[in-house]
């Protein structure tokens, strides 16, 4: 069994990224296991002063459950074409640390066109030493939709379907590493 965290990049209730995350742990294979990382919002700002034995509760969580994924999924928004602030600062919480390091994990995008966000999420997850599944390229395009009609989208066979290939090859991908 494969245990795999999901991290939403998004705090909205309504969020698109948190809708394809929760969607992907529902239509997981039998063989993985996806949890769905709810912390984010309650992450203190990430400050180096307060590593090692002052590592606040909440950020070693964090590191805790990436530490003992097998992988992790990522979907976040773009904000002024950027990762958003809560995002990075999650990020920042595993720098240096051992938890990110050759840990594989997978974007996907909930944005058809979130470029710059997901080159630069890309970028600062190879620097931190994420093996990152690069062929995986789960879109599934909810910009602008409401709840009603993301279910509706994300209940889709052929959505489901493209949601448990890639959790399929993301396995494939920590299998063969
Ligand atoms: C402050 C802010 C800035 C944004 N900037 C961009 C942007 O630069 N490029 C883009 O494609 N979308 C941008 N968007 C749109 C969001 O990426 C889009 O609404 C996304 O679906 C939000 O994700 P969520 O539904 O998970 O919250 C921005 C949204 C907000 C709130």
């Amino acid at each position: 069994m494969l245990n795999i965290l999901a991290i939403s990049g998004s705090l909205r209730a309504a969020s698109t990224n948190s809708a394809l995350i929760a969607a992907l742990a529902a239509n997981a294979p039998a063989d993985c296991r996806v949890t769905v990382y709810d912390g984010l919002g309650r992450l203190p700002i990430f400050n180096p002063d307060d590593e090692g034995e002052r590592t606040p509760p909440e950020a070693a969580r964090l590191i805790d459950a990436v530490t003992r994924a097998d992988g992790v999924i990522v979907s976040c928004p773009e904000y002024a074409h950027g990762v958003p602030g809560g995002m990075k600062n999650a990020l920042d919480w595993l720098v240096s640390r051992d938890a990110a390091v050759d840990k594989p994990a997978m974007l996907v995008h909930a944005s058809p066109r979130s470029f710059f966000a997901r080159a630069a999420l890309a970028e600062i997850m190879r620097t931190m030493s994420f093996a990152l599944h690069e062929e995986a390229a789960l879109e599934i395009a909810l910009l602008g939709k409401k709840p009603p009609e993301i279910e509706a989208i994300l209940a889709k066979a052929e959505n489901r379907q493209a949601m448990r290939e890639a959790i399929q090859a993301f396995a494939g991908f920590i299998g063969a590493r």
